[in-house]
């Protein structure tokens, strides 16, 4: 078997004689994060594929993201690792569901996280990461019905963030969802002086978003951050130690980035497995036989790029 140094100077080889970029999303293992030419949230991934040159993208990431990056750019070859690599949360909603829920609210708009198929993006207005889904909320006139879907926990975020009712449908992500406020808790009595900073689709989410209007001194202190912002404001801030509920993947930039600060995870185990399924191994598979190769039918991709354009039009603003 081929030393981790072996197969980094394979993979460098190829990427450069095929014009390839790599892209990994926060939550992939660390030996894949420093291997790729890019890290980041899905939002960010995303705008990275709009600008890439390159002529092949190999994405380390789960298939929805790959998905939309070859909406984003269909002149380009995407590639993923490991086709097997889903997502709970994206499962949760297909397309015949939200056509049904759509026809009961036949004047409402559809906000849709991008954690969903292409299929579903197509019949979306406006697509969202978490990082800005307040910011495309909040450009919706306040006067139309929206249907969000599908993480009640990040849809319970944004309605309170924005002050808007939404109509939010009921899925979740079984790692985020399993980080409850008794394990916030629990830590925080572990390391009492750290920052909380949690991302929205956890569990705890709702429950702490109610009980800071009370005089929960804890709710009343977390911070809710997509990845991306995570690594932003831990970069920035002069506080030495915080508590992470999100994937544990994430810690490993956050470490990297911040080396003199400390970092602990809110719950040890969890750990999207769909996200782990990426190895160095497949990266190097990937890119010497040009597999598997993430192709979106053309009538649904090019319904679905305007759902994504909006987004990344109204976050560049
Ligand atoms: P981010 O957009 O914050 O990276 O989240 C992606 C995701 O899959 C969360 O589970
Ligand atoms: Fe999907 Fe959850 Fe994994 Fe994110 S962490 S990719 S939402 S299953």
């Amino acid at each position: 078997m081929d030393s981790l140094h072996d197969i980094s100077e394979e993979i460098d080889g190829l990427r450069k004689e095929k014009n390839a970029v790599i892209l990994a999303h926060n939550y992939q293992i660390p030996e894949i994060q420093d291997l790729a030419d890019y890290t980041g949230d899905s939002l960010g991934l995303s705008q990275k594929a709009s600008e890439t040159d390159a002529e092949i993208i190999i994405f380390c990431g789960v298939h929805f993201m790959a998905e939309t990056a070859s909406i984003i750019s269909p002149d380009k070859k995407v590639l993923i690792p490991d086709p097997e690599a889903g997502c709970s949360l994206a499962e949760t909603i297909n397309l015949e569901q939200l056509k049904k829920w759509k026809s009961e609210h036949p004047d409402a708009l559809v906000v849709s996280y991008v954690n969903t198929s292409a299929a579903v993006k197509s019949e979306t207005d406006y697509c969202v990461t978490s990082s800005n889904a307040v910011k495309v909320v909040e450009s919706i006139p306040r006067d139309r019905e929206i249907l969000f879907l599908p993480d009640m926990f990040l849809g319970a975020f944004v309605s309170k963030a924005t002050g808007r009712k939404i109509h939010v449908w009921p899925g979740e992500c079984h790692v985020h969802a399993g980080i409850r406020p008794k394990d916030i808790r629990r830590i925080k009595e572990s390391y009492p002086n750290a920052e909380m900073i949690v991302h929205p689709e956890c569990g705890c989410t709702t429950s702490f978003l109610h009980s800071a209007a009370g005089d929960d001194e804890l709710a009343k202190e977390i911070k809710f951050f997509s990845t991306g912002k995570m690594i932003d404001y831990t970069r920035n801030s002069d506080t030495p130690e915080f508590v992470v509920a999100t994937e544990t993947g994430i810690l490993h930039t956050l470490r990297k980035q911040s080396p003199e600060k400390k970092f602990y995870p809110a719950k040890a185990d969890a750990i999207c497995e769909y996200m782990k399924m990426i190895t160095v191994e497949k990266v190097l598979n990937s890119l010497r036989e040009e597999v598997y190769e993430v192709r979106v039918p053309e009538d649904i991709a090019r319904k679905a790029k305007k759902s994504i354009d909006r987004m990344l039009y109204i976050s560049a603003q």
